[in-house]
């Protein structure tokens, strides 16, 4: 629940990431199974903590797409029969519209258009140069795997736990990050693309070469994660190049959570400043992001800039219909 896409009331998540630990990945039947018995009680609960009722609610947000086709017809299900029972207007935002979004839950400082925004996630890796809340031009995307992906990936290679990403920080932790080298990708390229299939084959022959790598884990997480972020602020300081109105960069999505991207980040854009989401839980996916979302959608009123963005973006939507 979230006030003037700003104070975040309550923020309640329901998550099947234990249940997917072992298995690389998520089960795209058992996760739609686990959301039909969650999303009711998560409702109760956003609505208990934040001490509002139904009531007093201004509007209904809801992901559109993209992601698996089965959850977001239990959310759009769900939120159009909130709707009509509630009688509140109805909002569908695009998920990554949702992450842009996510680094004004709780913040204290004024923000300052242009922004450049990296939206790393485990389905999309996007570059974004933003006018405004919900204008932008999408600069670069990955052309294969997500950055969120080459860690998810990379885990289960390594037979580390899903999600790769705290996995690989963790296990990477006292590891040296130039022990092993991985190339850059992409490194000459015109574009301001992402490929991350190259690193993750990397990995592989490393793992196929080193009979004894499991003594050398920390130091090939390590050099593994040190490579997928060098790649993507190598990418963050080519546009920075080109667009040098930009005093401020953002990282969103699930792969902002990683502090060492973080840390590289913050001294590779100097003197531009660097945000992320005011807690690791507005990272990865939550559904304050989406009520922010669609306060600016609201408060910007630009439908056609919205209907652009949603076919300019990287991952375009699925059948879903609100
Ligand atoms: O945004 P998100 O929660 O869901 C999608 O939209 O995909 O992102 C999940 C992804 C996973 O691939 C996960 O491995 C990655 O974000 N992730 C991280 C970290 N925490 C989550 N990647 C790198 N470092 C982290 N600390
Ligand atoms: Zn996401």
């Amino acid at each position: 629940m979230v006030k003037d896409g700003i104070e975040v009331i309550s923020n309640v998540i329901s998550s099947s990431k234990e249940t997917f630990t072992n298995s690389g990945g998520v089960i795209p039947e058992k996760a739609a199974r686990e959301q039909v018995r969650c999303t009711l009680p998560v409702i109760h609960q956003a609505l208990d903590k934040a001490d509002v009722s139904n009531e007093q609610i201004d509007a209904i947000a809801v992901t559109k797409g993209p992601g698996l086709l089965v959850s977001l017809l239990v959310g759009s299900t769900v939120a159009r029969t909130l709707s009509s029972i509630w009688d509140k207007p109805l909002i569908g935002v695009h998920h990554t519209l949702g992450h842009l979004s996510s680094t004004w839950l709780d913040a204290i400082d004024e923000y300052k258009f242009p922004i450049l925004s990296l939206s790393a996630s485990g389905g999309h890796t996007d570059l974004w140069l933003r006018e405004s809340h919900t204008k932008g031009k999408l600069l670069g995307r990955t052309r294969d795997d997500a950055a969120g992906e080459a860690f998810d990936k990379g885990a289960q290679l390594l037979g580390l736990s899903y999600p790769g990403g705290p996995s690989i920080s963790k296990s990477a932790i006292d590891g040296n990050f130039d022990a092993f080298k991985f190339p850059l990708p992409l490194h000459d390229d015109e574009s301001m693309d992402f490929s991350f299939s190259g690193l993750k084959t990397s990995l592989k022959y490393l793992l196929r070469d080193t009979p004894d790598f499991e003594n050398q884990i920390s130091d090939i997480t390590a050099s593994y994660q040190h490579a997928i972020c060098k790649h993507l602020i190598d990418r963050i300081k080519k546009a920075l190049e080109v667009y040098t109105q930009v005093k401020e960069v953002h990282l969103v999505g699930g792969a902002s959570a990683n502090i060492h991207l973080r840390t590289l980040a913050e001294e590779a854009i100097k003197p531009a400043v660097l945000r992320v989401p005011m807690k690791i839980s507005y990272c990865t996916d939550n559904a304050a992001m989406i009520g922010a979302a669609a306060y600016y959608l609201v408060k910007e009123a630009d439908e056609k800039a919205y209907e652009e963005f949603e076919t300019v973006a990287s991952m375009p939507l699925d059948e879903v219909v609100l």
